[in-house]
């Protein structure tokens, strides 16, 4: 997202004792997106780095056992699978750091015990532990191209399953509209989170019609394996036909609204990072253009399709909505 040139605006943890400025976070961090400090534009796809420690050991990681799994030859691409180690290596999380070389710092995250809460208009609010759920989950894998607001892409085969099935399992009340998804808050594991101006925890949103689109996705695995920490373990979003901050990472918690979600790149700067953020190379952000994108890996720009390439699946969503530029941001 926002790739930040000087770090001389950061302000040392030391100094973030006074709560009235704690409490005033939102304030403040519009302030800076309006002024331009966190606004320092794209970084583009390269250079990759290579990391130390990738992916989970099994005994830290018992999910191992479950993958591979059987591919869905439903969603097919037209494109070769990103390299392994880039996917891998190259990453947006910035609990751990707001920049993409954090796969090694991502390994401090505690992955077991996991417990993920269901809660808001269900008929029953409860938690589950991660490894639980998966048992209850019909697991798949299926290769999807991932486009970031930033302008890069990959293609990768995710495992995991489709959240309808999660949605079904929940049971919404009929007055559901929503589906607010929230990301762990733990400072002492994520260093990111100690950066008091993002409106931590990290959360998106889906209508409940996008939520049990087929297409909608929770990815559990990366290239047959558990999904590595960097890449959002043990569960994350995979939205292919929005831009890539619509796939939140590390997910705690699934509450069911009435009330649109306010996410957390909206809510730093909604002009710029909207609800919707369905991909479509006609309308550019307001800093960069969307027309083309740097294919992960090969150095090579690419131009970028409507939703992604999933428009057969979902165009049916926005019908009546399609003019509106908001649905694109
Ligand atoms: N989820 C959390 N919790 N924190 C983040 O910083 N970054 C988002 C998304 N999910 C992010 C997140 C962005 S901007 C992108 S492009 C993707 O994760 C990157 O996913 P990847 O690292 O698996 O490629």
């Amino acid at each position: 997202m926002f790739i930040k040139k000087k770090r001389g605006w950061e302000i040392p943890d030391a100094q973030v004792t006074d709560e009235s400025v704690y409490l005033n976070r939102r304030h403040v961090i519009r302030g800076l997106a309006a002024s331009g400090f966190l606004a320092s534009g794209i970084s583009g796809a390269s250079p990759l780095f290579h990391s130390r420690q990738s992916w989970a050991s099994p005994s830290e990681d018992p999910s191992a056992v479950l993958y591979p799994v059987k591919r869905n030859e439903r969603y097919t691409v037209d494109r070769p699978l990103t390299d392994e180690e880039d996917a891998i290596t190259y990453n947006n999380f910035y609990e751990f750091g707001s920049h993409k070389k954090i796969s090694d710092a991502a390994q401090a995250l505690k992955i077991r015990p996991w417990m993920v809460k269901i809660d808001g208009l269900v008929e029953k609010e409860q938690e589950i532990d991660i490894d639980t759920l998966l048992k209850k989950m019909p697991l798949e894998e299926r290769v999807y191209r991932h486009r970031c607001v930033e302008a890069w892409s990959m293609t990768v085969p995710y495992s995991g399953f489709a959240l309808k099935d999660l949605v079904a399992y929940a049971k919404p009340l009929s007055k559901a509209k929503y589906l607010r998804m929230e990301t762990f808050k733990d400072d002492t594991m994520a260093p990111g989170q100690r950066q008091f101006w993002y409106p931590w925890p990290y959360v998106e949103g889906l209508t409940l019609a996008e939520a049990t689109n087929d297409l909608s996705f929770i990815a559990t695995g990366l290239y047959g394996k558990p999904i590595p920490k960097q890449n959002g373990a043990p569960l994350r979003l995979a939205v292919p036909w929005k831009y890539g901050f619509k796939h939140i990472k590390s997910i705690v918690r699934f509450t069911f609204t009435e009330e649109r979600p306010v996410s957390f790149w909206e809510e730093i700067q909604s002009s710029e990072y909207g609800f919707w953020a369905n991909v479509n190379p006609e309308v550019a952000h307001p800093r960069w253009s969307q027309a083309t994108e740097e294919v992960l890996g090969t150095g090579k720009r690419v131009p970028t399709l409507p939703y992604n390439g999933y428009g057969e699946f979902v165009a049916d969503l926005y019908k009546g909505m399609e003019g509106q530029e908001t649905l694109y941001r």
